[in-house]
């Protein structure tokens, strides 16, 4: 996950998927796979996904999430508090960094001093949805999902 260069063996063991991308892509075969090519270390970063302002269930746990915890420092829907807002980092911080930053924490060389991000890599309410509250972050810094609650576009449908 947080490998800057890929071996010939890893390589090998992603084609089956890049395979089945192009095979779904159909005419397009030639664009996903040499964009893979280009980012190479995009393989594992999550993706959201917003259909009409809604969410799939994965982003919207992130929101879920985030509201739980992250929000008292970043503030409601990222837009920041105590801590800096994430809207803007999120547009070029690349998800190894978030990773790092969610997992490890940072106390030394911040922007506030005493104003620390904690960790969350062993925090069992949250280190299972780092992926979920960056997908959530990362449709908000995009700009495609707006402020507030959000819906499902695949919610179950309850009678
Ligand atoms: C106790 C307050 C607090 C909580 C809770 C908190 N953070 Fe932070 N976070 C901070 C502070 C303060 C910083 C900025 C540190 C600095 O100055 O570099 C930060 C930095 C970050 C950064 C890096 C931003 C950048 O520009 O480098 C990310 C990403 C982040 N937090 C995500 C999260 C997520 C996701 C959660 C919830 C799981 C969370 N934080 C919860 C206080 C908090």
């Amino acid at each position: 996950m947080f490998k800057k260069t890929i071996s010939i063996k890893e390589w090998l063991a992603v084609l089956p998927r890049l395979l089945g991308a192009a095979l779904f892509a159909g005419a397009m075969i030639a664009m996903p796979v040499s964009a893979s090519l280009a980012d190479d270390d995009d393989d594992d970063t999550p993706q959201y996904v917003v259909k009409d302002g809604m969410v799939n269930k994965a982003t919207y746990q992130g929101f879920r999430r985030y509201h739980s915890e992250c929000h008292r420092c970043h503030g409601t829907d990222g837009l920041g508090h105590l801590g800096p807002e994430l809207l803007t980092p999120l547009k070029t911080m690349s998800y190894e960094d978030y990773a790092e930053v969610y997992i490890n924490g940072r106390s030394e060389g911040v922007a506030v001093a005493g104003n620390v991000m904690p960790s969350f890599g062993t925090d069992v309410n949250l280190a299972p949805y780092m992926d979920n509250i960056y997908m959530y972050l990362k449709a908000r810094s995009d700009g495609v999902l707006a402020p507030g609650r959000p819906e499902r576009f695949d919610a179950p449908v309850l009678d």
